[in-house]
């Protein structure tokens, strides 16, 4: 069975119960800036959507919807970068980055009544952010930058302190909801114990929580805690329901982003990028330490993915109330994303809604 045979019987997220019909908005996260090499182009799907990328000799990243409109090939099959225009493989009309026609080769002018749909990018910290708003409106919030990455502290993002799932069948909303959940910490992570929710808060395209988690916890010292148990603090902040970004306080200064697009209604690609500090300035390759604390976070996302990619979404959950509060926020927030949505109760009735009232 090929993998798009395989693709063919998987339920959508919404035969899976999620209560959406629309892909959430906001940036996520469409690569990293390494794999796009100046003066090529490339396709992409995302969003049941293809897509063509290119960067021009300047540079600046682009991205279109693939086809060309004159007679419907796939720019990002053989389309050619010239300056900081793409041209068709077919007949070689070029456009501009703002998605103008500017050169028909055999025809005296341009037809400059065609245009292309450009999509929104941004990059920062070595990654490739497009936005994406089922309603067609431009980006009213900007993707995380990382402050110490611009000073150079950490090695570079690909290809060592990277991970990569492609074509999962997961949605946005599982990932986000995780940034919720302490519990399956223990259950799904190794954590010792459950960790307690300190804060949390949503504002805007914001959520913020942090947890308090025992590293190491009952076992003497381990590779990660060489000098016995650790208390530390996960601290969480979802960016839309795209990216999730972690800090480990009290354990080390990595800083990590997982990050979740959708490539359609069933299948989304799930991407993880470390930012570890080097050992010393300049240095390209991780120590060997370091390529270890990765691939253990590695691991933690195919954790997670056991479980994402088999379950069902209840609308409903019986919550107890040690969750009911955070949970509740955290969905009523992210409804906020969907331009369909029904928000969920309000977070006051959410130890109702965990007694099953
Ligand atoms: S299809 Fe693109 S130039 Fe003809
Ligand atoms: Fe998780």
């Amino acid at each position: 069975m090929t993998v798009a045979d395989h693709q063919l019987e998987l339920p959508t997220a919404q035969e899976r119960g999620l209560p959406y019909q629309h892909f959430p908005t906001g940036w996520f996260h469409a690569g990293w800036s390494a794999e796009f090499e100046r003066g090529k182009a490339y396709p992409l799907r995302y969003f049941a959507q293809d897509l063509v990328a290119y960067r021009g000799e300047s540079g600046a990243l682009t991205i279109f919807d693939a086809y060309c409109p004159h007679l419907g090939a796939h720019m990002g099959h053989g389309g050619k970068v010239c300056g900081d225009n793409l041209v068709c493989p077919f007949h070689g009309w070029e456009w501009s980055p703002e998605g103008r026609n500017v050169h028909i080769p055999y025809s005296s002018r341009p037809n400059r009544g065609q245009r292309l749909a450009s999509w929104p990018v941004r990059e920062t910290n070595e990654m490739v952010f497009i936005w994406h708003d089922a309603t067609g409106g431009a980006p009213n919030w900007e993707p995380p930058t990382i402050p110490e990455w611009a000073a150079g502290e950490f090695y570079p993002l690909h290809p060592h302190c990277t991970g990569d799932w492609r074509n999962r069948p997961v949605a946005p909303q599982f990932l986000a909801e995780n940034l919720a959940d302490p519990a399956h910490q223990k259950y799904v992570h190794e954590a010792t114990d459950v960790p307690e929710m300190i804060e949390f808060s949503a504002e805007g395209p914001l959520w913020h929580s942090r947890q308090r988690l025992v590293w190491g916890g009952r076992k003497g010292g381990t590779w990660l805690t060489p000098g016995g148990e650790k208390v530390g603090y996960l601290d969480i902040q979802g960016w839309g329901l795209g990216i999730a970004l972690f800090r480990f306080v009290g354990v080390d200064d990595t800083v990590q982003i997982q990050s979740i697009i959708p490539v359609d209604h069933k299948v989304s690609d799930l991407r993880m990028s470390n930012f570890v500090p080097r050992h010393e300035p300049d240095a390209v390759v991780p120590t060997d330490r370091a390529l270890k604390r990765i691939e253990h976070l590695r691991r933690q996302v195919g954790n997670d993915l056991v479980v994402w990619e088999h379950m069902r979404y209840v609308t409903r959950p019986p919550l107890p109330p040690e969750e009911a509060k955070a949970y509740m926020t955290l969905r009523r927030w992210a409804t906020t994303f969907y331009p369909d949505a029904t928000p969920p109760p309000a977070v006051e009735s959410a130890d109702a809604l965990a007694e099953g009232a």
